[in-house]
């Protein structure tokens, strides 16, 4: 038996034709791990082919993503060139000559890994967000964007009471922001952000461990979405903010809110209250 990567429900961001894209990468990564349990001879043939189609699909899907998110003028569309050209580079570093029968098996092995690793915290971690921006900038005409209202409410105390806690400290950062003269409140960000991140790592783990309690199916995408987000928060990147960066930190807490808001909409509504 060959490792399948699921594709579950969880990694549905809405937009079908992008859904069934990603579900047909998912297929050919599994059958890239199939190969594995092939006979070395069988597994070289296929696996160049597979590899050279992987990497075109990827491409055409990327193309397609992106033209659908400059089509929708999302805010992340930067963001996800970003990550698409990372995946790219890791494809094209692949040297399908240098394949052997002796080689095969253990580079098919970590590639497949790779890529469904990748794959999945891409798609829970930034492909969940598109068109959730326009969303929520609708919503600030209409309503505080900031507060923590009963929509957001999984029934799960402890969970609730943090995510009302993340909200509250994104809203902090938002204030802080609006006051004038970013350079006199650098420290202050800096260290709200600190904040933000911990209490981050705290929720996620207090929220791990209550799906591992309730023995919840959706724990593995829910991880993965936890990393992902976990990952874009490390790569916040404070030495340049200054006067001229109120925009970069606008952006940012754009990006909180929204990740968060749909997370909790998306995924961790879904979560059974015990
Ligand atoms: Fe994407
Ligand atoms: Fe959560
Ligand atoms: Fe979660």
């Amino acid at each position: 038996m060959s490792i399948r990567y699921e594709f579950t429900k969880d990694c549905f961001i809405g937009v079908e034709a992008i859904d069934q894209e990603h579900e047909r990468l998912f297929e050919m990564i599994n059958q890239g791990m199939e190969l594995v349990s092939q006979d070395e001879n069988v597994a070289l043939c296929v696996a160049k082919e597979l590899i050279m189609q992987l990497r075109q699909y990827a491409n055409t899907h990327f193309a397609h993503e992106e033209a659908y998110m400059e089509q929708i003028q999302d805010a992340e569309l930067e963001r996800q060139k970003k990550e698409h050209a990372e995946f790219r580079e890791y494809m094209n570093q692949q040297d399908v000559s240098k394949l052997t029968e002796e080689n095969v098996k253990g580079m098919l092995t970590e590639l497949f890994a790779y890529l469904a690793k990748w794959l999945y915290r891409h798609i829970l971690g930034s492909d969940m967000m598109i068109g959730q921006h326009k969303i929520i900038e609708e919503a600030k005409e209409k309503e505080d964007v900031f507060a923590f209202t009963d929509k957001f409410k999984t029934g799960i105390e402890l969970v609730d009471e943090e995510h009302r806690k993340l909200f509250e400290i994104i809203k902090e950062t938002n204030d802080l922001i609006d006051q004038q003269l970013l350079h006199d409140k650098y420290d202050a960000i800096v260290h709200i952000i600190e904040e933000l991140k911990e209490y981050t790592r705290l929720h996620f783990s207090d929220e791990e461990a209550y799906m591992k309690e309730i023995g919840y199916a959706g724990l593995e995408a829910q991880q993965a979405a936890h990393i992902a987000f976990v990952d874009k928060l490390n790569q916040i990147n404070l030495d340049e903010v200054d006067e001229n960066q109120q925009d970069y930190l606008y952006e940012l807490i754009d990006y909180l809110l929204s990740w968060l808001s749909t997370h909790i909409l998306k995924m961790d509504k879904k979560i059974p209250v015990q």
